[in-house]
């Protein structure tokens, strides 16, 4: 028995078709679900491009104490299962397998259709895996490129013409070579069940990637005994960018509304600090920090949080960087309490809280530029402190942030 929670991710919204089948056949399990919506579509990146998504993708899942992992993205598993396992000393479960083991299980004619983005055809792991298990398969794969962007902008439903034109170019060739089997091997397709059922007619077997790999992860868990003892469990949503549009397609898809809203992603970084205190002329007073933090997009920005340690002298302390453009505030919280605002050419004035009683110095900033980007970054703050007009010290932050 395991209580620990399931992770699952996948670049946007597909990964949901995992989802809702793991709620269905295992109530009891808490699941952390990752949608990297800030940089859907994955299936035209290169393999270089997709496994370095992926670590980052399982390094976020992997900051909650996990039991597996399930890779609900049909591409990240087509390019980079192999060696995302051997990277983890964890069950990590993908979606082609479990997905070509029922379609052989289902089709009689052994013609089998396979479904899938650019980046999971282009890598033959479907035909791979189907021909490793029954030699005498016949597959005929189609990418679709178009299919995740449409569903990511709601274009799923029956009756929207641009989905249904789209559908029947990609679908012909498959319907003409014969297939009575088709894998839906990206876990955005089954959004398109019904468009793709209509289309293809009943004599096709329509399989859901996402609901496969589902079951072969409840497989798996009880044949491991790790299967919780709970009778319920709840369901985290994170994602990359605005919670807001993921948590309403979401809602549709899973045909019941979240019990708790998505949240924002927190990356995990790592940053060094360097602080200098310059006094007169003599050489800088540095001290230098180098820790792991977090890394958060804002609606027009970024906010990057790290303890504060004994280096510093302020242990005890959550410092937080608002930077958004033109404008930096720093909060520091717990043993230290203050709030500081940079902004180039101005003055601010702060107040300090210390053990010693409130101080209110104005901050004159001199220099404030960042590169931050979700990969990380560097940013550096020159600023001078003054306390009732006289000069006291001129500082310097160089931050560097890096994501793990
Ligand atoms: N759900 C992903 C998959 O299974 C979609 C990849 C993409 O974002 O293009 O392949």
């Amino acid at each position: 028995m395991d209580n620990r929670p399931i992770g699952v991710f996948d670049s946007g919204l597909g990964g949901l078709t995992a989802v809702k089948a793991l709620r269905r056949l295992l109530p009891g399990e808490d699941l952390i679900y990752f949608g990297d919506t800030a940089r859907v579509p994955y299936g035209g990146r290169s393999r270089e491009t997709l496994l370095k998504y992926a670590r980052q993708d399982i390094a976020f899942l992997r900051s909650f104490d996990l039991k597996a992992v399930l890779i609900a993205c049909g591409t990240v598993t087509s390019t980079s299962l192999d060696t995302l396992r051997k990277e983890n000393d964890l069950p990590v479960l993908g979606v082609v397998e479990p997905s070509c083991r029922e379609a052989l299980a289902v089709t009689k004619n052994k013609k089998i259709g396979m479904i899938a983005t650019l980046a999971s055809a282009r890598s033959g792991a479907y035909e791979r895996t189907l021909k490793g298990l029954d030699a005498d398969v016949q597959v005929v794969s189609q990418p679709c490129p178009l299919f995740v962007p449409l569903v990511e902008n709601g274009r799923f439903r029956q009756g929207d013409v641009v989905i249904e034109t789209v559908a029947r170019e990609y679908l012909t060739p498959l319907i003409e070579a014969g297939v009575d089997t088709l894998i839906l091997g990206c876990t955005h397709y089954p959004l398109l069940k019904d468009i793709i059922g209509e289309i293809c007619g009943p004599g096709v077997t329509l399989i859901d990637s996402g609901a496969a790999s589902a079951r072969a992860l409840r497989q798996q868990l009880a044949a491991e005994g790790q299967l919780t003892d709970r009778q319920q469990g709840e369901t985290r949503f994170y994602v990359s960018d605005r919670p807001e549009d993921f948590e309403k397609l979401a809602a549709v898809f899973l045909e019941e509304p979240l019990s708790r809203g998505a949240e924002q992603e927190k990356l995990p970084v790592m940053i060094s600090v360097r602080g200098e205190q310059y006094f007169d002329d003599v050489d800088p007073n540095a001290t230098e920090l180098m820790t792991e933090g977090t890394l958060e997009q804002t609606e027009d920005g970024f906010l990057l949080s790290y303890q504060e340690t004994e280096l510093t002298g302020m242990e005890g302390t959550l410092t937080t960087f608002e930077i958004g453009p033109g404008r930096v505030i720093l909060r520091r919280s717990g043993s230290v309490n203050s709030q500081m605002v940079f902004e180039e050419g101005r003055q601010h004035t702060s107040l300090y809280e210390t053990p010693y009683g409130e101080l209110s110095v104005d901050i004159q900033t001199s220099r404030l530029l960042h590169n931050l980007t979700e990969r990380g970054g560097l940013m550096e703050i020159k600023y001078s402190i003054a306390v009732e007009h006289v000069v006291t010290g001129r500082n310097c932050f160089k931050i560097r942030v890096r994501r793990k």
